[in-house]
């Protein structure tokens, strides 16, 4: 078995990932308005909490029956004015029924709940999860009341920690709750975990494997359908419940554009999952990142996973189709999901519309790399990540980090992430947003000093001159001392600009100044030699807790090329001819 399937058997076992393409299961929603009851000294505990009904006879300060709710998923802080700024435990609970087949299983999965989780159903731990933007899931068969009403009651709390991942400091704002959708999977003992379908390497195959989870996995037969491609094959499963294939294919290829979709089925039994897959190869060749053999250029965007218009946590279809058509109207072909796995319809949306993605774990910033703990937590994040999204044809990089300064234990650290992101999955390019050390070799001779690359398939780092450094006309002069034999990709650029705001081009955040920036930034990029991407910062202003400046920012990140609103600022007209000129 490859290694890299063998890492995902034990994040299985170890419960760093969740059964795949669970909508396309039997899969029951519990999305809609759960009850909530604020705990910020954490006083209540799973006794108090987890099941208890007011029995009118005793005086108790918790009472789910009457307390509030909250709409599920969804962050609390866009619900409730009270719950803005709030850090700190949320206690949920919803009821259900439920006719489980006998013989079968039930398993409740959340698509992903910030930060810290702990789940219990009818009064019993069903598990805890750490991380607050990839799944979990726990089965709660034997914890079910058959022909009775269920509580679920779930504890969230998105106080930020030290050893988290991400850590006590980010430009976002830290969106608490359920904040994606949560469902009940009834399956089978033996039931199809999860599958890989890629193009092979040189685009002649179809391969991969089917994994199946349960008592009873050896020897089984399992099939693999691709109608269009007149693919209808059964394969067995070794005695660790793994079946592989590999055969010969010629499909139309998948790119942004050409996203060629084709309908896949996985079949046990009678269970059969029905997945929408893209054929493309990526890989690099010197300073050349390379789609289907052919060079591109990531003419990009960066975008938080925050709504346009009312600015909460997007957690589905709609919010994502609006994000993704922005970056499409603006005439990308990439984007970088920063800084952590965004929900799962946002990397099928790129599918569909034709986008590349970078997707990326949040260790961000001040990480504790010394912390053991926060290394394992990172490598569950990252597991959970690709296992999410391993068919996803659009996602071409797996990121491990934005902007951690340099030093041993953080590179370290960050080396043998990047070997375990290989590892995992060796058919997409590892990268990080490596910081601008703003090492000066001469007056206007710049470089990034960092053994990080090394480890990585890009040389991408963030650079804000004419924003943080320098000023804007110096990026007229200002040339770049970079490897040459990797693709350089400027993985952020950008300044902040209040949409309406005109006071000449060297006012502080007038839209005429970031008119201003991006053209001298662009006679910059223009003459980095093996530049293979641009990724602005940042695809719409977002909030963040750093951005107060009032009657500008007024929590909000002013660097979007669109408002809040999803408004097109000046610098859409520039940058969109500088994406076209170069897609
Ligand atoms: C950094 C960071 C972003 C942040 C941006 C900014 O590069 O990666 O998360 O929002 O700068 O300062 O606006």
């Amino acid at each position: 078995m490859a290694l890299g399937l063998a890492l995902l058997c034990a994040g299985a076992a170890a419960g760093a990932q969740t059964m795949m393409n669970v909508p396309a299961r039997k899969a029951t929603s519990l999305n809609g308005y759960w009850n909530n009851i604020i705990d910020p000294y954490g006083h209540g505990n799973g006794n108090y909490m987890r099941d208890r009904t007011f029995d009118g006879t005793r005086l108790q300060d918790y009472d789910f029956d009457t307390s509030t709710e909250l709409r599920v998923p969804g962050d609390w802080n866009t619900q409730n004015p009270k719950y803005y700024y709030y850090e700190g435990i949320m206690w949920y609970r919803t009821k259900f029924n439920y006719d489980l087949t006998p013989g079968n299983r039930l398993f409740v999965h959340f698509e992903a709940a910030n930060y810290k989780t702990s789940v219990w159903v009818n009064g019993r731990l069903a598990g805890e999860h750490e991380g607050g933007y990839t799944g979990f899931e726990y089965e709660i068969t034997s914890l079910l009341r058959p022909g009775q009403e269920n509580s679920l009651v779930v504890r969230v709390n998105n106080q930020r920690l030290p050893d988290g991942v991400p850590t006590m400091n980010t430009d976002w704002w830290n969106y608490g709750g359920i904040t994606r959708s949560v469902y009940l999977v009834e399956t089978a003992p033996t039931f199809i975990y999860d599958y890989s379908v890629q193009l092979s390497k040189d685009r002649t195959k179809i391969e991969g494997w089917i994994r199946l989870k349960g008592d009873d996995v050896a020897a089984k037969d399992v099939q693999l359908a691709i109608p269009e491609l007149k693919i209808n094959n059964t394969y067995k499963t070794g005695a660790d419940g793994i079946a592989t294939f590999s055969l010969k294919a010629k499909p139309e290829l998948w790119s942004p554009e050409s996203p060629r979709l084709y309908d896949v089925a996985v079949q046990f039994g009678s269970e059969s999952i029905s997945d929408r897959i893209g054929f493309r190869t990526i890989e690099t060749k010197g300073d050349k990142i390379l789609l289907n053999g052919k060079e591109v250029f990531l003419a990009g965007i960066n975008l938080h996973e925050e709504t346009v218009g009312d600015s909460r946590r997007a957690n589905c279809k709609e919010d994502d189709v609006k994000l993704l058509t922005l970056a499409k109207e603006l005439g990308c072909n990439f984007v970088r999901l920063a800084h952590y796995p965004h929900n799962a319809d946002m990397t099928r949306t790129a599918d569909e519309l034709g986008l590349m993605v970078w997707s990326e774990i949040p260790l961000y910033w001040g990480i504790n790399w010394r912390n053991e703990g926060t290394y394992t937590l990172a490598v569950q994040q990252l597991t959970e990540m690709i296992s999410r999204d391993r068919n996803r044809a659009s996602i071409i990089i797996w990121s491990i980090a934005n902007e951690t300064s340099v030093n041993a234990e953080r590179t370290a650290f960050l080396s043998k992430l990047a070997g375990e992101a290989r590892s995992l999955d060796g058919t997409r390019l590892i990268s990080a947003a490596l910081q601008n050390v703003n090492k000066q070799l001469a007056p206007n001779l710049y470089t990034v000093e960092d053994p990080l690359h090394e480890a990585l398939d890009l040389f991408s780092f963030n650079e804000y001159i004419g924003w943080y450094d320098a000023t804007k006309e110096a990026c007229d002069v200002i040339e770049w001392s970079l490897p040459a034999d990797k693709p350089i990709v400027i993985s952020e650029f950008g300044g902040g600009g209040r949409r309406g705001r005109h006071s000449g081009p060297d006012a502080y955040f007038s839209e005429d100044n970031m008119v201003d920036l991006y053209r001298h930034q662009f006679i910059m990029l223009g003459k980095i030699k093996g530049l293979a991407g641009t990724i602005p910062w940042v695809l719409k202003d977002f909030r963040s807790p750093h951005r107060v400046l009032q009657g500008i920012q007024d929590d909000f990140n002013r660097k979007g090329i669109y408002d809040d609103k999803g408004r097109k600022k000046e610098v859409w007209n520039v940058l969109k001819e500088w994406n076209d000129a170069h897609r």
